[in-house]
């Protein structure tokens, strides 16, 4: 296939034309695609504004590119194939053809809901094939999507809502998640009690819950598709018009929105999917993840689906009914490449072999990991039982904000190391600097990794606050993105994600900020303050780890948990519980009031022994206390 690296000489080779002349290497894998108008030049940046623009002045429609370029040649293709909840409910297959009439309808009905370009739209929907099908239909019609995803809070959701405005809030009934149901539509009703931008809610039938309908706001799906047209041409959108907007934690305040721009990730999410997994056209991919995170969306639906690749949505959890469930679907659909989280791969590995022996996994390629760093125990565990030694795991690196994936091997091209995420691909430029920001160019190093030069997918603009953007990402070191991860170089240059080295935690792969969790924690009435920091955790990767302030003194310690984990749980979600909560009586402040995480983090890991310069608090004694009554 055209612009598919086949050896690790022809990776030499790309990587350094994109490196010399950026230009040229992305404008040629463009040219793939559908345009309704080419573009003008294809790049114009600058790091300090920051302002980065990619193939300038080109028209054009992602959907187009996702379905319409395939419906000649692979019209009756599965574009989509469905694993449902329950192993016994049928799996549902779409075709090429189905899905695209399906995002044209839904279009239709988005347009006669009064929906316009450039409007937001909100989706909170569990993993069913109508979720990719409202995204697509946003985008044929240049509304920008949010998803939310569907395990946050009433809250969250209201806050990501109101961030944005959004117009439209889709939804559905319920979900199925293992034996649980969730009643969605009850949570979407609380959040909005305090959302006035929202004028229409369109709810999917999941679950057949008992639901309150509000009559000329709510709408069924199912009577909207039934009534809409199933033609619908897509809206011209610029290179720079923005796609979606997705919501992620960072190291002060509440989520901030990234936003991502329809040509550059197009074109990005297109070749790193080609490249990463070696696409071929019979495969069967399988993402694991939620399209409520960046790695849905990039790898569920627009790298497949720009590849006119057969893509699996599931939507359910590895372990129901039983922790054999990942491999008893790869066997059922055949799949060819499976691309999972560690997290899983860790609790799937403690349920023990017994759950895979049963499964041929013949059908298996490729094996993909993503979303924190693969500990080596699970590299191999994955490698030997899974991939049967002999499959290559790409252990892929990149971040909400940067759209697809920048470090990874490429399949059956990059030898592959345990635990690495080896070499950037085409068009990716990293850098490892000091605290001071200067360039370390040796190997066999570590250091802050930061990116020198933008790649068609790198995050344009925090919605609504574009000098976050500039703060958080492009102000630590100057001409530089800075990613947030600290990074090892080894000797043969191949890269090693350590992990954050800001307050972002990373929980099974979920990421959250302290300071989130910390103004969560503190809305308990019996909670004055509180700090907050990830630990290691066997099976999370990050566990975290609270250390709170009493108003009074506590006398029911579960009960106190239990209360601040519903509070946790209200304004959050169950995936930010605290895993470990110590009740003190002061936190390491220095004298200017700053708590000091870093001994904190340290007491979490239970590593007492070098706690560093202690000589700047305020009252040192706090931390003897502190370590004293650690359990
Ligand atoms: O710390 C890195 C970690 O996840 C962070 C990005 O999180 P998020 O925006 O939620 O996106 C996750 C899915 C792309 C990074 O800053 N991370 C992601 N992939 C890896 C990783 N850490 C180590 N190895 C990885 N392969």
């Amino acid at each position: 296939m055209k612009h598919q690296i086949k050896s690790l000489e022809q990776y030499h080779s790309d990587y350094k034309l994109s490196i010399e002349n950026p230009e040229i290497f992305w404008a040629d894998i463009a040219e793939t695609f559908v345009w309704k108008k080419k573009w003008d030049n294809v790049l114009d940046w600058n790091f300090e504004k920051p302002d980065i623009k990619w193939f300038i002045n080109g028209k054009l429609n992602i959907t187009e590119n996702c379905l319409d370029r395939h419906l000649e040649i692979r019209g009756d293709k599965p574009a989509i194939i469905w694993e449902p909840n329950s192993s016994d409910e049928p799996n549902r297959i779409i075709t090429y053809k189905e899905l695209h009439e399906a995002v044209c309808r839904f279009s239709n009905v988005l347009q006669n809901n009064g929906i316009v370009k450039g409007d937001r739209v909100c989706l909170y929907m569990p993993m069913v094939p109508e979720l990719t099908i409202a995204v697509l239909a946003c985008a044929r019609v240049g509304a920008i999507h949010s998803v939310v995803f569907a395990g946050f809070s009433a809250q969250s959701l209201s806050d990501r809502i109101n961030d944005s405005d959004c117009k439209i809030l889709i939804t559905a009934d319920g979900l199925f998640r293992g034996n649980k149901t969730v009643n969605l539509k009850e949570i979407c009703d609380e959040a909005l009690k305090t959302t006035p931008s929202i004028e229409k809610v369109i709810v999917y039938k999941r679950t057949a819950d008992t639901i309150d309908m509000k009559m000329g706001r709510d709408v069924w799906w199912h009577s909207e598709m039934n009534k809409a047209a199933t033609k619908f041409d897509a809206i011209e959108m610029d290179s720079e018009d923005e796609l979606f907007i997705l919501y992620t934690s960072g190291s002060t305040g509440k989520p901030k929105g990234v936003v991502h721009t329809c040509a550059g990730y197009m074109v990005y999410t297109y070749y790193t999917f080609l490249n990463v997994f070696q696409y071929e056209e019979d495969d069967i991919f399988w993402c694991t993840a939620d399209v409520g995170w960046v790695t849905g969306h990039s790898y569920i639906i627009y790298g497949p689906l720009l590849n006119g690749a057969t893509t699996v949505m599931f939507e359910g959890i590895p372990t129901y009914p039983d922790a054999g469930r990942f491999w008893a679907t790869i066997d059922k659909l055949q799949v060819s490449k499976f691309y999972t989280a560690p997290t899983a791969i860790r609790s799937l590995m403690a349920s023990g072999l017994d759950f895979v022996k049963p499964y041929k996994l013949d059908s298996l390629k490729v094996l993909g990991s993503v979303g924190e760093p693969i500990n080596e125990e699970a590299w191999f565990w994955y490698h030997d039982n899974i991939g049967k030694e002999r499959c290559p795991i790409v252990d892929t690196w990149w971040q909400t904000e940067t759209g697809g994936i920048l470090i990874s091997p490429i399949a059956y091209v990059t030898p592959t190391k345990p635990t690495f995420a080896t070499l950037p691909l085409p068009g990716v430029q990293p850098i490892l600097v000091n605290q001071q920001g200067e360039e370390i160019v040796e190997n066999g190093v570590e250091g802050l990794l930061c990116m020198k030069f933008p790649w068609p997918s790198i995050i344009r603009t925090t919605y609504g606050d574009h000098e976050r953007c500039r703060q958080a990402y492009f102000s630590t070191f100057k001409n530089l993105y800075f990613t947030g991860d600290g990074c090892r170089r080894d000797e043969d240059g191949y890269y090693r994600i350590i992990g954050r080295v800001d307050d972002v935690m990373n929980v099974s792969g979920h990421r959250l900020g302290t300071a989130e969790v910390e103004n969560a924690i503190n809305e308990h009435p019996n909670i004055i303050e509180s700090a907050v920091v990830g630990y290691p955790h066997d099976i999370k990767g990050q566990g975290i780890y609270a250390f709170v302030i009493c108003d009074k003194q506590v006398n029911d310690i579960s009960l106190f948990t239990k209360e601040v984990n519903e509070v946790i749980s209200k304004i959050i979600s169950p995936i930010a519980k605290p895993d470990r909560i110590q009740i003190v009586s002061g936190l390491p402040k220095t004298r200017s009031g700053k708590i000091m995480r870093r001994i904190l983090r340290k007491i979490a890991e239970g590593d007492f022994s070098n706690l560093g310069d202690t000589s700047t608090l305020l009252d040192p004694t706090v931390v003897d206390e502190i370590i004293r009554n650690r359990k």
